[in-house]
């Protein structure tokens, strides 16, 4: 008999899913130093359905072989296998189920069809829904689907059970990290919460921020719902309070929508110390209007962690010296992935060194383009800075600092 490993959420619906603890990144370019948890779960009626599955990854395909079979759960009992996203880190595990239980029915969208067609080469046994339409699993149990495009691929979907009025809602409302002994909201103890803040938040921030539009659009879309648990794809099962985390995800929301927490994000980068020297100028500036300072040297830390502490911050300072007629290029790279993820709405100042022809301003302007920046202005100069360009440093922070100040922080709902 196997140890029971499976947790319940309501009566014949229980949390499968797997903790990851890997070095691998996520989606192979995001660092997961506390892991992530690909929570997939079971709805029993007298049909049974998997919602989410898992990819092969730290052994959560096996854990879910496990987690089904300590149920008494066996394949051919399978019924639907509803995939509400078919990113691989759900949907890795499809082939070999659909191996294990053939005659499982897979529930996606008609988008989500196609990319089970293109990843899997499955093309039977599936059934399409679209929003409104409804599964009845028999014994009380009903499952009603809604779209939530390009939250976050296009064929994204969120599942909600009526009886128990669960709502699965795919990536929407994820973290990473993995769940530390407990993966309901209400169980977290209050040292835990601000881990998982910081963790949702880069996730947001990382993988979520380009579609915050059609996130708020999700949630209009489930204003009308009676939700009184939120079972997420990753992270915490929300069932204490489950507004909470609505709230902070439309909080992350209009972070790219207008300017966001009273604080700067300082991003800098060094060959040879002379921007460095600027940098503490600048840092001396900001310390005089004491605004909470988030310092990232690059390429020391990861752009992951930049890019949620860039992401909440309406203040930007970015310090980045020429290199080969163009920006330092760890930071090049940065301002990218800024573009990319939509880091929009930010107080910004420049400042950088050059030998002799300079370049970093230059790509600093094109990479800041339609990024709804308001720029102060920039600092340029050559080798190690004067007495007079420290200073106009020094005065750079305080400006950017005292017009960050006065924007009202977002921060209504910390508690959970
Ligand atoms: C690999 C390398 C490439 C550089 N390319 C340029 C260049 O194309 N144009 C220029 O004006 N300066 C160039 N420089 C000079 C640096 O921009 C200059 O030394 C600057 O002071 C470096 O700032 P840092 O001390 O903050 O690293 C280059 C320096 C290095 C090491
Ligand atoms: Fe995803
Ligand atoms: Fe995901």
């Amino acid at each position: 008999m196997l140890k029971i490993t499976v947790i319940e959420l309501s009566e014949d619906i229980y949390w499968i899913g797997a903790n990851i603890h890997t070095e691998d990144l996520f989606e192979g370019i995001w660092p997961i130093p506390n892991g992530v948890a690909l929570n997939a779960y079971v709805v029993k009626g007298e049909k049974i359905a998997l919602i989410e599955l898992v990819r092969e990854w730290g052994g959560a395909a096996q854990t879910l072989i496990n987690n089904l079979e300590s149920l008494s759960i066996s394949f051919d009992d399978i019924d639907y296998i509803v995939l509400n996203h078919l990113e691989p880190d759900h949907t890795g595990f499809t082939n070999m189920l659909k191996l294990l239980a053939p005659n499982a029915e897979i529930v996606t969208t008609q988008k989500g069809a196609a990319l089970v067609d293109g990843f899997f080469g499955i093309t039977s046994n599936i059934k399409i829904v679209k929003t409104g339409d409804e599964l009845d699993l028999g014994k009380g149990k009903k499952l009603k689907f809604a779209e939530i495009p390009n939250v976050h691929w296009p064929e994204t979907m969120v599942t909600y059970e009526e009886d128990s009025k669960i709502l699965f809602s795919s990536d929407a409302f994820g973290s990473f990290g993995v769940h530390k002994g407990c993966i309901f909201d209400d169980e977290t103890p209050d040292s835990n919460k601000s881990y998982w803040e910081d963790e949702m938040l880069r996730y947001y921030a990382n993988i979520v921020a380009t579609f915050s539009p059609m996130v708020l659009k999700a949630i209009d879309t489930l204003a009308g719902l009676e939700i009184k648990m939120i079972a997420p794809s990753h992270g915490l099962v929300w069932r204490g309070n489950p507004g909470a985390v609505i709230n902070k995800y439309i909080r992350y929301a209009n972070y790219n929508k207008d300017y966001a927490e009273p604080e700067i994000c300082v991003v800098w980068g060094s060959m040879y110390g002379n921007t460095e020297t600027m940098l503490n100028a600048v840092l001396r500036g900001i310390a005089k209007e004491a605004v909470p300072i988030h310092l990232h040297r690059v390429p020391n830390v990861d752009p992951s962690f930049v890019l949620a502490d860039a992401y909440k911050s309406a203040g930007l300072v970015i310090g980045a010296p020429t290199y080969e007629y163009g920006m330092f290029p760890p930071m090049k790279y940065n301002l990218e992935l800024f573009q990319k993820k939509h880091i929009w709405y930010k107080k910004v100042a420049f400042f950088g060194s050059y030998g002799w022809s300079g370049g970093a301003l230059k790509d600093f302007e094109s990479l800041s383009e339609r990024m709804k920046w308001e720029i102060l202005d920039p600092l340029s100069f050559k080798g190690h800075p004067t007495s007079e360009e420290l200073k106009q440093g020094e005065e750079l922070g305080r400006k950017i600092a005292s017009q960050v100040k006065n924007i009202p922080s977002k921060i209504k709902d910390e508690e959970f």
